[in-house]
Protein backbone atom coordinates (compact mmCIF):
# COMPACT_ATOMS: atom_id res chain seq x y z
CA UNK A 1 0.00 0.00 0.00
CA UNK A 2 0.90 3.74 -0.93
CA UNK A 3 0.69 5.76 2.56
CA UNK A 4 0.30 9.71 2.18
CA UNK A 5 0.43 11.67 5.31
CA UNK A 6 -0.52 15.05 5.29
CA UNK A 7 -0.63 17.96 7.60
CA UNK A 8 -1.49 21.93 8.15
CA UNK A 9 1.00 22.90 10.91
CA UNK A 10 1.19 26.35 12.03
CA UNK A 11 4.38 28.60 12.63
CA UNK A 12 4.57 26.57 16.18
CA UNK A 13 4.10 23.73 15.01
CA UNK A 14 0.63 22.96 15.75
CA UNK A 15 -2.38 21.27 14.05
CA UNK A 16 -5.20 23.24 15.63
CA UNK A 17 -5.47 25.75 18.95
CA UNK A 18 -6.92 24.78 22.13
CA UNK A 19 -10.84 26.28 21.61
CA UNK A 20 -13.26 24.22 20.69
CA UNK A 21 -13.89 25.73 16.87
CA UNK A 22 -12.65 24.30 14.10
CA UNK A 23 -9.52 25.89 12.91
CA UNK A 24 -8.50 26.59 9.51
CA UNK A 25 -4.94 26.88 9.32
CA UNK A 26 -3.78 27.05 5.75
CA UNK A 27 -4.88 29.06 2.91
CA UNK A 28 -7.83 28.65 0.38
CA UNK A 29 -5.63 27.80 -2.30
CA UNK A 30 -3.88 25.20 -0.32
CA UNK A 31 -6.78 23.74 0.85
CA UNK A 32 -8.29 23.09 -2.70
CA UNK A 33 -4.75 21.76 -3.32
CA UNK A 34 -5.33 18.99 -0.53
CA UNK A 35 -8.66 17.96 -1.77
CA UNK A 36 -7.55 17.38 -5.24
CA UNK A 37 -4.68 14.95 -3.37
CA UNK A 38 -7.25 13.20 -1.85
CA UNK A 39 -9.31 12.46 -4.36
CA UNK A 40 -5.80 10.35 -6.25
CA UNK A 41 -6.28 8.11 -3.07
CA UNK A 42 -8.53 5.09 -2.47
CA UNK A 43 -8.93 5.81 1.56
CA UNK A 44 -8.67 8.63 3.67
CA UNK A 45 -7.92 7.88 7.43
CA UNK A 46 -8.15 10.53 10.76
CA UNK A 47 -7.90 9.41 13.89
CA UNK A 48 -11.29 9.40 16.31
CA UNK A 49 -10.59 12.89 18.26
CA UNK A 50 -10.60 14.19 14.53
CA UNK A 51 -14.09 13.20 13.99
CA UNK A 52 -15.06 14.57 17.48
CA UNK A 53 -13.47 18.02 17.27
CA UNK A 54 -13.86 19.06 13.51
CA UNK A 55 -16.64 17.06 12.86
CA UNK A 56 -15.04 16.50 9.06
CA UNK A 57 -16.88 14.96 5.87
CA UNK A 58 -14.02 13.93 4.36
CA UNK A 59 -16.02 13.97 0.96
CA UNK A 60 -15.30 15.16 -2.89
CA UNK A 61 -18.03 15.02 -4.25
CA UNK A 62 -19.76 17.71 -2.22
CA UNK A 63 -17.40 20.63 -2.62
CA UNK A 64 -15.71 19.43 -5.87
CA UNK A 65 -17.47 17.89 -8.12
CA UNK A 66 -14.99 18.05 -10.87
CA UNK A 67 -12.28 15.77 -8.85
CA UNK A 68 -15.45 13.27 -8.26
CA UNK A 69 -16.07 12.90 -12.15
CA UNK A 70 -12.40 12.80 -12.81
CA UNK A 71 -12.08 10.09 -10.17
CA UNK A 72 -15.37 8.00 -11.82
CA UNK A 73 -13.29 8.50 -15.45
CA UNK A 74 -10.65 6.24 -13.74
CA UNK A 75 -12.90 3.89 -12.95
CA UNK A 76 -12.60 4.83 -9.15
CA UNK A 77 -15.81 5.49 -6.89
CA UNK A 78 -17.18 9.23 -6.70
CA UNK A 79 -15.47 10.10 -3.29
CA UNK A 80 -12.53 7.77 -1.42
CA UNK A 81 -13.45 5.36 1.63
CA UNK A 82 -13.39 7.00 5.19
CA UNK A 83 -11.67 5.62 7.70
CA UNK A 84 -11.27 6.23 11.82
CA UNK A 85 -10.04 4.29 14.45
CA UNK A 86 -10.65 4.09 17.95
CA UNK A 87 -10.33 2.46 20.87
CA UNK A 88 -13.40 3.92 23.27
CA UNK A 89 -16.06 3.93 20.55
CA UNK A 90 -16.82 7.38 21.42
CA UNK A 91 -18.42 8.19 18.19
CA UNK A 92 -21.64 9.98 17.16
CA UNK A 93 -23.24 7.85 14.32
CA UNK A 94 -25.00 11.65 13.27
CA UNK A 95 -21.81 13.03 12.55
CA UNK A 96 -20.71 14.14 8.62
CA UNK A 97 -18.29 11.08 8.99
CA UNK A 98 -20.92 8.55 8.94
CA UNK A 99 -23.97 10.58 7.14
CA UNK A 100 -22.35 12.61 4.11
CA UNK A 101 -20.79 11.93 1.15
CA UNK A 102 -20.60 8.36 -0.94
CA UNK A 103 -17.50 6.60 0.23
CA UNK A 104 -17.92 3.67 2.06
CA UNK A 105 -17.04 4.20 5.96
CA UNK A 106 -14.92 1.79 7.98
CA UNK A 107 -14.15 2.34 11.85
CA UNK A 108 -10.91 0.14 12.92
CA UNK A 109 -11.07 -0.65 16.77
CA UNK A 110 -9.30 -3.59 18.83
CA UNK A 111 -11.13 -6.85 18.82
CA UNK A 112 -13.03 -6.54 22.02
CA UNK A 113 -14.74 -3.22 21.39
CA UNK A 114 -15.66 -4.22 17.65
CA UNK A 115 -19.25 -5.80 18.80
CA UNK A 116 -20.08 -2.57 20.83
CA UNK A 117 -18.94 -0.72 18.21
CA UNK A 118 -21.00 -2.91 15.73
CA UNK A 119 -24.30 -2.29 17.60
CA UNK A 120 -23.96 1.80 18.42
CA UNK A 121 -23.01 2.26 14.29
CA UNK A 122 -25.48 -0.61 13.02
CA UNK A 123 -25.02 0.42 9.23
CA UNK A 124 -23.57 3.49 9.22
CA UNK A 125 -19.77 2.07 9.14
CA UNK A 126 -18.07 -1.67 8.24
CA UNK A 127 -16.42 -2.19 11.99
CA UNK A 128 -13.00 -3.95 11.40
CA UNK A 129 -11.08 -5.70 14.42
CA UNK A 130 -7.61 -5.03 14.87
CA UNK A 131 -4.94 -6.13 17.48
CA UNK A 132 -4.96 -4.47 20.88
CA UNK A 133 -1.44 -5.41 21.35
CA UNK A 134 0.42 -4.72 17.31
CA UNK A 135 1.80 -1.72 16.12
CA UNK A 136 -1.21 0.68 15.46
CA UNK A 137 -0.18 1.73 11.40
CA UNK A 138 1.11 -2.04 10.25
CA UNK A 139 -2.42 -3.16 11.27
CA UNK A 140 -4.36 -0.57 10.07
CA UNK A 141 -2.63 -0.71 6.82
CA UNK A 142 -2.57 -4.62 6.59
CA UNK A 143 -6.42 -4.26 7.82
CA UNK A 144 -7.18 -1.59 4.82
CA UNK A 145 -4.60 -3.88 2.14
CA UNK A 146 -7.54 -6.55 2.86
CA UNK A 147 -10.58 -4.85 1.53
CA UNK A 148 -8.48 -3.88 -1.15
CA UNK A 149 -7.49 -0.23 -0.52
CA UNK A 150 -4.32 0.49 -2.03
CA UNK A 151 -3.61 4.35 -1.25
CA UNK A 152 -4.04 5.71 1.76
CA UNK A 153 -4.30 9.57 2.89
CA UNK A 154 -3.69 9.67 6.21
CA UNK A 155 -4.85 13.26 7.88
CA UNK A 156 -4.36 13.25 11.22
CA UNK A 157 -4.76 14.17 13.98
CA UNK A 158 -1.55 14.75 15.74
CA UNK A 159 -1.29 11.25 17.27
CA UNK A 160 -2.22 9.37 14.05
CA UNK A 161 0.47 11.23 12.37
CA UNK A 162 2.70 9.98 15.19
CA UNK A 163 1.81 6.70 14.90
CA UNK A 164 2.45 6.43 11.24
CA UNK A 165 6.19 8.48 11.26
CA UNK A 166 7.31 6.36 14.17
CA UNK A 167 6.27 2.98 12.83
CA UNK A 168 8.27 4.47 9.32
CA UNK A 169 4.68 3.65 7.82
CA UNK A 170 4.21 6.70 5.65
CA UNK A 171 5.62 6.87 1.89
CA UNK A 172 5.51 10.69 1.40
CA UNK A 173 4.35 13.48 3.65
CA UNK A 174 2.85 16.96 2.52
CA UNK A 175 3.33 19.69 5.27
CA UNK A 176 1.63 22.95 4.62
CA UNK A 177 3.09 25.70 6.98
CA UNK A 178 0.83 28.64 7.65
CA UNK A 179 1.65 31.86 9.24
CA UNK A 180 -0.44 31.60 12.28
CA UNK A 181 0.77 31.33 15.73
CA UNK A 182 -2.18 28.93 17.76
CA UNK A 183 -2.68 29.25 21.65
CA UNK A 184 -2.08 25.63 22.12
CA UNK A 185 -3.48 22.95 20.22
CA UNK A 186 -2.58 19.16 19.00
CA UNK A 187 0.69 18.72 17.25
CA UNK A 188 2.40 15.62 15.97
CA UNK A 189 6.22 13.75 17.25
CA UNK A 190 7.73 11.05 16.30
CA UNK A 191 8.68 8.15 18.99
CA UNK A 192 12.73 7.36 19.19
CA UNK A 193 15.57 9.74 17.58
CA UNK A 194 14.49 12.93 15.96
CA UNK A 195 14.42 12.53 12.43
CA UNK A 196 15.61 14.93 9.36
CA UNK A 197 13.28 14.46 5.94
CA UNK A 198 14.73 14.83 2.46
CA UNK A 199 12.65 17.46 0.88
CA UNK A 200 11.49 17.38 -2.72
CA UNK A 201 9.44 19.94 -3.35
CA UNK A 202 8.22 23.41 -1.89
CA UNK A 203 5.13 25.36 -3.34
CA UNK A 204 3.64 28.70 -1.90
CA UNK A 205 -0.01 28.48 -2.40
CA UNK A 206 -1.39 31.97 -0.76
CA UNK A 207 0.21 32.71 2.32
CA UNK A 208 0.82 29.04 3.13
CA UNK A 209 4.18 27.08 1.93
CA UNK A 210 4.04 23.39 1.48
CA UNK A 211 6.70 20.93 2.02
CA UNK A 212 6.82 17.86 0.20
CA UNK A 213 8.51 15.04 2.12
CA UNK A 214 9.84 11.63 0.67
CA UNK A 215 9.68 9.51 3.66
CA UNK A 216 11.31 6.77 2.53
CA UNK A 217 14.70 8.47 1.22
N1 LIG B 1 -4.09 20.74 10.68
C1 LIG B 1 -4.32 19.52 10.20
O1 LIG B 1 -3.83 19.15 9.13
C2 LIG B 1 -5.19 18.59 10.99
C3 LIG B 1 -5.69 17.43 10.39
C4 LIG B 1 -6.46 16.56 11.16
C5 LIG B 1 -6.70 16.85 12.50
N2 LIG B 1 -6.21 18.00 13.04
C6 LIG B 1 -6.42 18.31 14.46
O2 LIG B 1 -5.86 17.27 15.26
C7 LIG B 1 -6.55 17.25 16.51
C8 LIG B 1 -6.80 15.84 16.92
O3 LIG B 1 -5.57 15.15 17.04
P1 LIG B 1 -5.33 14.17 18.24
O4 LIG B 1 -3.88 13.84 18.27
O5 LIG B 1 -5.93 14.75 19.48
O6 LIG B 1 -6.22 12.90 17.88
P2 LIG B 1 -6.33 12.01 16.53
O7 LIG B 1 -4.97 11.63 16.06
O8 LIG B 1 -7.27 12.63 15.58
O9 LIG B 1 -7.09 10.71 17.11
C9 LIG B 1 -6.55 10.01 18.20
C10 LIG B 1 -7.50 8.89 18.54
O10 LIG B 1 -7.18 7.71 17.80
C11 LIG B 1 -7.64 6.58 18.54
N3 LIG B 1 -6.51 5.66 18.77
C12 LIG B 1 -5.24 5.98 19.10
N4 LIG B 1 -4.51 4.86 19.27
C13 LIG B 1 -5.35 3.82 19.03
C14 LIG B 1 -5.19 2.42 19.05
N5 LIG B 1 -4.01 1.83 19.35
N6 LIG B 1 -6.25 1.64 18.74
C15 LIG B 1 -7.44 2.20 18.44
N7 LIG B 1 -7.65 3.55 18.41
C16 LIG B 1 -6.62 4.33 18.71
C17 LIG B 1 -8.15 7.07 19.89
O11 LIG B 1 -9.56 7.24 19.76
P3 LIG B 1 -10.56 7.06 21.02
O12 LIG B 1 -10.24 8.21 21.92
O13 LIG B 1 -11.92 7.13 20.43
O14 LIG B 1 -10.24 5.74 21.65
C18 LIG B 1 -7.46 8.43 19.98
O15 LIG B 1 -8.13 9.34 20.82
C19 LIG B 1 -7.82 18.05 16.32
O16 LIG B 1 -7.70 19.23 17.08
C20 LIG B 1 -7.86 18.37 14.85
O17 LIG B 1 -8.38 19.66 14.59
C21 LIG B 1 -5.48 18.87 12.31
Amino acid sequence: MFVQLSAAVSLNGCLDDASDSRLAISSPEDMAAVYAMRARFDAILVGAETVRRDNPSLSISDRFPALAKERRGKGMPNDPAKVTVTRSGDLDPEAKFFTTGSGERYVLCPVEQAGTIKQKLGDRASVLPIPADAPLAASIVQTLSDQGIGGLFVEGGGEILSTFLSEGLGDKMRIAVAPVVTAGGARFDLAGATRRYKVEETERLGDTLVFYLDLKA
